[in-house]
């Protein structure tokens, strides 16, 4: 057994050792089995085994990309030979098992399918996406929406309420409430998602610290003392990386330390804003400390896979990401394969402290300027069924945004934190204030992002003033409401 509680992602092993044509049938029957597989997923691993492991090695493992997809039943056939564009992941770890699940859809339903990456910032990707929506273009038939964008997109956007029905699937209902704009659905709950603390468990055992740490001064103290370890072989190790770009990341990373430090939100659930306090500035003084001291200096223009990447190079102590990341760093190559765990992010200090993740996720929308709706909702529907959301699971660990899917045996072997952290992931992430700033939001999130990127790099001055005027823009942004 490992330290703090740390399982081995078990299956990965197993899967490796599959692929490798290390297990007898007989025995991956046994270990499946007290892993608590399902007799599906042994199912597909034993044909791997038969057909000694072709296709591309997936992530999660030396599996097929695209391994874990059932392809549910009921898609309609009728649409053969409809033609979709669908904008889905940006460029990078996420494209070929979105390809290898298009490929399913349009095996299974003769619709055509077209993917276009996004861009990887997902402040790029709604300039882009409104440039198109805004001239009533149907370039894009179907997209992935931020969790943040339903006011944003209510014009272009058809109802999915008759999709949503069609799944007959346990949604989660904030998020299903949160999609609704207008009176419409706009985009099917796909994945969610909360930032999460992945911690190097190696470390933490060589430093003599016996758990995570769960307040921002432990992570500090914590960081310090591996730095100096592994600063004598290593130069460019760090401490910490996390989200410092100006960009809509940093609007998550900043309410997190504002939230977790007793700060409260940007702005209130009644559009009041509320980002001018003693605490917030504190928050966001203690994370400008983190700059070239626990974390590189060159964190304030990180976005989340420059983080990944200093992470997945065994380069850093602690990483402030998404859960995308676990998967990743679970890989069959990876550097930090079996060295790392996650937990809640640290909290800070004062009255109201607590720890806090930010709520993020996407959807799926279908475009009103769509020439092919039926089409692109049949494929809204298949991305966004239980059975595609347990794979995206196995093999992306991406969130669930269906309840029953969480209870399923193999979504937890690839994912045992998933049980630790299920209280955050079902409800208690904190959103940004995009329901109450309504299609204002993306300028509010901007003023923030822009104002903390000021604030880290050390261009802001004196930080309670950058604060002081950075309530004052949100507040003219907000007389537009
Ligand atoms: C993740 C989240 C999304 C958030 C983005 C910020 O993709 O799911 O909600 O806006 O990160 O970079």
């Amino acid at each position: 057994m490992r330290q703090h509680g740390y399982v081995p992602n078990a299956v990965n092993e197993l899967m490796r050792e599959v692929a490798e044509g290390r297990l007898s049938r007989r025995d991956l029957l046994r270990r499946g089995a007290a892993l608590g597989l399902s007799a599906s997923l042994m199912g597909t691993m034993l044909d791997v085994q038969g057909a000694g492991a072709q296709g591309t090695p997936s992530p999660a493992g030396a599996q097929p990309v695209g391994y874990s997809i059932v392809v549910p039943k009921g898609l309609r056939t009728d649409l053969k030979g409809k033609q979709v564009t669908f904008v889905g992941s940006s460029e990078g770890p996420g494209v070929p098992f979105e390809e290898a699940a298009l490929k399913k859809f349009m095996d299974a339903t003769g619709i055509q399918v077209k993917r276009i990456s996004g861009a990887e910032s997902t402040t790029d990707r709604l300039r882009f996406y409104l440039q198109i929506f805004s001239s009533q273009a149907s370039d894009i038939d179907a997209c992935m929406i931020d969790v943040i964008w339903p006011g944003v997109m209510e014009p272009h956007a058809v109802d999915l309420a008759d999709v949503l029905k069609a799944e007959n699937a346990d949604f989660f209902k904030r998020i299903v409430e949160n999609n609704t704009s207008g009176g419409m659905l706009i985009g099917v709950p796909w994945y969610t998602d909360a930032g999460i603390l992945y911690y190097r468990t190696d470390l933490l055992q060589k430093y003599g610290f016996s758990n995570p740490p769960t307040t921002w001064d432990e992570l500090e103290t914590q960081a310090k003392k591996i730095i100096a370890g592994e600063k004598a072989s290593d130069p460019t190790f760090t401490g910490f990386v996390w989200q410092g770009a100006a960009y809509e990341g940093l609007t998550c990373d900043g309410l997190e330390w504002q939230y977790s430090n007793g700060g409260g939100t940007i702005v209130d659930q009644d559009a009041k804003v509320t980002v001018d306090n003693d605490q917030a500035i504190a928050a966001f003084d203690r994370a400008k400390g983190w700059v070239n001291t626990i974390s590189p200096q060159g964190v304030t223009a990180y976005q989340e896979e420059d983080a990944r990447g200093v992470w997945q190079g065994g380069k850093s102590a602690f990483m402030r990401n998404w859960p995308y990341a676990y998967s990743l760093g679970q890989a069959k190559d990876s550097l930090i394969l079996n060295k790392f765990d996650v937990t809640g992010l640290p909290k800070g200090s004062g009255e109201g402290a607590s720890s806090a993740a930010c709520l993020g996720g996407w959807q799926l929308m279908v475009s009103k300027y769509s020439k092919s709706q039926d089409a692109a909702k049949e494929l809204v529907k298949y991305l966004a069924s239980p059975e595609l959301q347990k794979a995206y699971a196995i093999e992306r660990s991406l969130l669930p945004t269906i309840s029953t899917v969480y209870n399923d045996a193999d979504v937890i072997a690839a994912n045992p934190y998933y049980k630790k952290l299920l209280p955050i992931f079902q409800g208690g992430a904190v959103a940004r204030p995009s329901t109450a700033c309504k299609d204002l939001y993306p300028d509010v999130s901007t003023a923030y992002f822009t104002a903390l990127n000021q604030i880290i790099t050390g261009q802001a001055g004196d930080t309670k003033s950058a604060v002081k005027d950075l309530a004052s823009k949100i507040q003219d942004i907000l007389q537009d409401l």
